[in-house]
């Protein structure tokens, strides 16, 4: 019988609770893994939980707090006594909101976010990583366009996902001798619970604002959806990424391809394309 891309894989996901964790966590339990969901919105993540096994597939909840080290720590002493090893890391969880232009910018926020997204990962690959010493597995950590390039009023977040992708290579390079990849997504603007929280959701009138001005500006001509980061990761996840490691992986509908969007926002009949 044909193998499934990650059968007999442990892997653990956080944020697995909504958007792109939600997505990665049934597509890797669909594929054959083991799916350790862990997330601070526990409702949520049992329901993914929930949804992963009515398809038949294994996976488990646990509640946990990338940003406290005491909380990481207790996770994965869990782990290794319950499952022994770990094959795969998804580090997906993160926040992200606006603060202002830098000198108005509140350093509560930027503390925050450095250390949900960027602590956050570090600690967890810390503390995950001697779950895969003996064996190699594969790290993926979650930039962000906007960790290659930056925004108005989001320098916490800039920062954070910048420093993501050096991180990445970092961590590539330490334990490319023990058989661990370390890559990185960089996801362009994806349709999850986060940009209602950034930019309002579909219902509110700055919500479909925001919605239409990303998709003039995308090639593609629409926001991504939650699975198309999701099968990027699965990739990254899967031995067919076998001589692949310290890389960040764009997925964007193409906005960074530009040199700038002039031509496009002119040209109406490209404008009747988007979704
Ligand atoms: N949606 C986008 O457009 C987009 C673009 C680029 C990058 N990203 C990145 O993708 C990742 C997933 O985001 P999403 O869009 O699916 O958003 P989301 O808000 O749906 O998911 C993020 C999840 O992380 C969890 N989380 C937050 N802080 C946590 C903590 N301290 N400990 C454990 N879990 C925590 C949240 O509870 C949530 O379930 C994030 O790292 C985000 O920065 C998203």
């Amino acid at each position: 019988m044909l193998m499934k891309r990650l059968e007999n894989k442990t892997a653990v996901i956080t944020g697995a609770a909504t958007g792109i964790g939600r997505s990665t966590a049934e597509v890797f339990a669909d594929k054959g893994a083991n799916v350790i969901c862990a997330d601070v919105k526990i409702e949520e993540l049992n329901e993914t939980v929930e949804n992963i096994k009515e398809q038949g597939g294994i996976a488990k909840a646990f509640d946990l707090d990338i940003s406290k080290e005491e909380s990481v720590r207790n996770f994965a002493d869990n782990i290794k006594q319950e499952y022994g090893t770990v094959d795969v890391l998804f580090n997906n969880a993160g926040v992200d909101q606006e603060g202002g232009k830098l000198h108005e910018y509140p350093v509560e926020l930027f503390d925050e976010i450095i250390k949900v997204d960027l602590r956050g990962t570090f600690l967890m690959s810390k503390y995950v990583i001697p779950l895969m010493l003996d064996h190699g597995g594969s790290i993926i950590n979650v930039s962000s366009m906007s960790g290659r390039a930056a925004d108005l009023d989001r320098s916490g977040y800039n920062a954070a996902k910048g420093g993501i992708i050096n991180l990445t290579k970092a961590m590539a390079i330490d334990y490319a001798r023990e058989g661990i990849r370390v890559n990185s997504i960089a996801p362009g603007t994806i349709e999850t619970p986060l940009i209602d929280i950034l930019a309002g959701s579909k219902e509110e009138e700055d919500g479909r604002a925001f919605r239409e001005a990303q998709k003039w500006v995308t090639p593609l001509g629409r926001l991504g959806k939650s699975h198309e980061i999701a099968n990027v990761a699965l990739f990254l996840a899967s031995d067919e990424s076998s001589f692949v490691t310290g890389e960040d992986v764009l997925a964007d509908g193409g906005v960074q391809a530009y040199t700038w969007p002039g031509k496009m926002l002119l040209d109406d009949s490209w404008k009747d394309t988007a979704e």
